[in-house]
């Protein structure tokens, strides 16, 4: 394998502090981070004036292969992940057919290996009725259960099935938390409202937290692993805050902290998602969990719908956006800013989904680790464009939006992947390891 030396560059530590150096990557794995290395390597990287990070791990995608490749698929949802400085992800079983066996998820995995660029893991999604598979497929980075019902058939939310998937087996279970029934309710109460907006009130705040009470009490009841995918509400950051069991994690889009109800005034059905867009004071509620380590960690639910299917009104609209690539751009951005710092953008972003999923050896700039990295440039800004945007659905909901930190090289397994608006497409990632 070659090796790889990047030169003077601005080498992120943990604590938040940076230092000039350089970095010597060899076998797929960091090697040596010095002040200035004298050494020969099969290509080199001038970093002048780049900051340079562990790759980003984004722990909740939705690829859509197999079933809606003409929205996404495995190589374009991972190239848009290069150009985001994300060098693996964990990806959603609701495709079609839906990742329920052992089958599926060895289709997903050989797909995957054929077109990746960068490094993959799946998750096995819960029916009501595969309790031996969900415990028994491998790999898998956990268990995917749909609490209420959003893109995709899966769905489990009677009682009985709950309880049966939280008392049987260890692995990880994530939720999406949303209460079925009173989703069912509220849309009977708003049938004829068309306007936007109407989605945050049928899928409001107590219907998240609902539904997270139950995972919780179940995950108690149990001691079973539990994380809490795209946590939307104020009310679910309290609830954590007062007692978060040492085994349960939790997570949020940066969607639930930059966009808000206000939003559906520019953006319509484009700001549809599941759970929804909430107030500002529930934006305000989610930073604050992630300083506090109340949420401990950001995955981007990326979630491609076309622009046509997105604008056919709402509620044929599917809920989702795009947001693989877009999302360490945002958080540096938000860092520049002084909404965060160095320090935790790492922590939530990289280590932080890696130790939550007991990922092997990712989402640390240390020598030892996976050369997964990336060099981001925060002296200059760009807008979001449409037209730049390499997911198969060429929009975001960003658009013209100035942001800094774009990654100007994404490097996976110690092999360059990006390099400056191009894709090096004959790259490949692996399929991600998880410790017991
Ligand atoms: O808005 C969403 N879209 N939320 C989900 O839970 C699923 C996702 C999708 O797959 O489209």
């Amino acid at each position: 394998m070659p090796t790889l030396l990047i030169r003077n560059a601005r080498v992120a530590r943990e604590d938040g502090t940076v230092f000039g150096g350089d970095v010597y990557c060899e076998n797929g794995l960091i090697a040596r981070i010095e002040g200035q290395l004298d050494i020969e390597a099969d290509e080199s990287i001038d970093a002048s004036g780049l900051l340079l990070l562990p790759g980003v791990i984004d722990p909740q995608v939705h690829f859509r292969e197999p079933g809606k490749e003409y929205k996404e698929d495995l190589g374009s949802g991972s190239r848009a992940a290069a150009k985001g400085g994300v060098t693996s992800f964990l990806e959603m079983p609701n495709t079609d057919p839906p990742t329920t066996n052992q089958a599926a998820l060895d289709d997903k995995l050989a797909r995957a290996a054929q077109k990746c660029v960068v490094n993959y893991g799946f998750f096995i999604g819960a029916t009501a009725d595969n309790l031996a598979e969900i415990n028994g497929s491998s790999p898998a980075c956990g268990i995917k259960i749909f609490m209420g019902s959003s893109t995709g058939s899966l769905l489990v939310d009677r009682e009985e099935d709950l309880e049966r998937i939280f008392a049987n087996g260890t692995r990880l279970i994530a939720v999406h938390a949303e209460d079925e029934a009173r989703i069912r309710e509220r849309q009977r109460k708003f049938a004829g409202r068309t306007d936007p907006p109407v989605h945050s009130e049928i899928r409001d705040n107590e219907c998240a937290l609902r539904a997270t009470e139950r995972a919780l009490a179940l995950s108690r009841k149990y001691r079973r692993r539990l994380h809490i995918l795209h946590m939307s509400t104020r009310e679910e950051v309290e609830l954590l805050r007062r007692n978060k069991p040492a085994w349960v994690t939790a997570e949020v889009v940066p969607n639930h902290l930059l966009l808000n109800v206000d939003d559906y005034q520019t953006l319509g059905t484009l700001a549809q998602m599941n759970p929804p867009i909430r107030t500002s004071a529930d934006n305000e509620a989610l930073w604050q969990g992630l300083h506090d380590g109340v949420v401990d960690l950001i995955a981007t639910d990326h979630a491609p719908h076309t622009l046509q299917e997105k604008q056919a009104g709402y509620p044929k609209s599917p809920s989702g956006m795009p947001g693989v690539e877009t999302s360490l751009p945002l958080m540096l951005t938000e860092m520049v800013n002084d909404r965060c710092t160095l320090a935790e953008v790492q922590r939530w972003m990289c280590r932080g989904p890696a130790e939550a999923y007991r990922i092997v050896n990712k989402g640390r700039l240390v020598s030892g680790y996976d050369a997964d990295l990336t060099l981001v440039d925060i002296e200059s800004y760009r807008p979001v464009r449409n037209e730049d945007m390499e997911t198969r659905v060429h929009w975001s909901p960003y658009a013209g939006k100035p942001l800094t930190g774009w990654p100007q090289y994404t490097i996976v397994g110690g092999q360059v992947v990006y390099e400056r608006g191009r894709i090096r497409e004959h790259v490949r990632g692996k399929a991600l390891r998880y410790a017991a």
